[in-house]
């Protein structure tokens, strides 16, 4: 699905990620856990296109068999990449209907993207009062984290990378995300960039990586994000 050819970038001349080599698989949920400032949400940015994060020239991402490494976002997000940020950007005077109307346009009938919404938004216990806001303006840590995931699902993307969606939300919308997701996971693959195991229980990972100074050091299944909530990350240090 994804495959990332010796990946190194920088920002502001700074390397942060060296070389990464992998392949993310379709069917399949990633965990990424590292310590603040592994790189991992630059590796986010990096495979939605964010423009201050450059790619060195042998670097590639090959996303479908196509190299997406040159495109701009809205290329990349056209073919099915979609990223929710660690901190949901918000849009003064539009509200999330208007968006995903505006980017659903020709691709689905706006009453339909209304009903969906209203369903999610349901599902997911949002205010009907916060949709008509606009987008994420003034809207809680939890709220914003609530209206990404169902940008994710209206824009019907492949390959989701959802930067610490578990960040500020409550135990119930925790659960509701987490199991939302576990549902629409079949035919795509999530990437959980996370600092907690807590939403690892009610979607299981089936890899899960570890990244510190840059680079991957470290693959395995659920228990490795077991074994790193009770022991954090010395182990890997050296
Ligand atoms: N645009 C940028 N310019 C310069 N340095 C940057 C830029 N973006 C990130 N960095 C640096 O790169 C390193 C990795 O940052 P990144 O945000 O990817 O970490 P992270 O693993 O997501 O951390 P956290 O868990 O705190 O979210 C950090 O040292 C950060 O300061
Ligand atoms: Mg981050």
């Amino acid at each position: 699905m994804l495959v990332l050819k010796n990946l190194t970038v920088s920002a502001s001349n700074k390397v942060i990620l060296k070389n990464l080599n992998f392949e993310f698989k379709k069917n399949k949920v990633y965990a990424i856990m590292g310590p603040n400032g592994s790189g991992k949400s630059t590796l986010a940015y990096a495979i939605s296109g964010h423009p201050a994060y450059r790619l060195d020239k042998d670097a590639k991402i090959i996303f479908n068999k196509n190299d997406i490494s040159a495109l701009p976002p809205d290329k990349r997000a056209k073919q099915g990449v979609f990223l929710s940020f660690q901190t949901p950007l918000s849009l003064s005077g539009v509200t999330v209907f208007q968006l995903l109307r505006l980017a659903l346009s020709g691709i689905k009938d706006p009453l339909i993207v209304k009903q969906e919404i209203d369903r999610l938004a349901k599902k997911l216990h949002i205010k009907e009062e916060l949709l008509s806001r606009s987008l994420n303006d003034n809207a809680s840590g939890g709220e914003k984290k609530k209206l990404e995931l169902i940008q994710a699902v209206l824009l019907d993307p492949k390959f989701l990378i959802f930067d610490e969606i578990d960040t500020g939300v409550d135990i119930d919308a925790l659960k509701a995300i987490a199991k939302f997701l576990d549902g629409f996971k079949k035919e795509r693959t999530i990437v959980l960039i996370t600092h907690y195991n807590r939403i690892l229980k009610y979607i299981k990972p089936d890899r899960v990586l570890v990244m510190l100074g840059g680079r991957i050091v470290k693959e395995g299944d659920y228990r490795l994000a077991e074994f790193i909530e009770k022991n954090g990350y010395e182990k890997y240090r050296s």
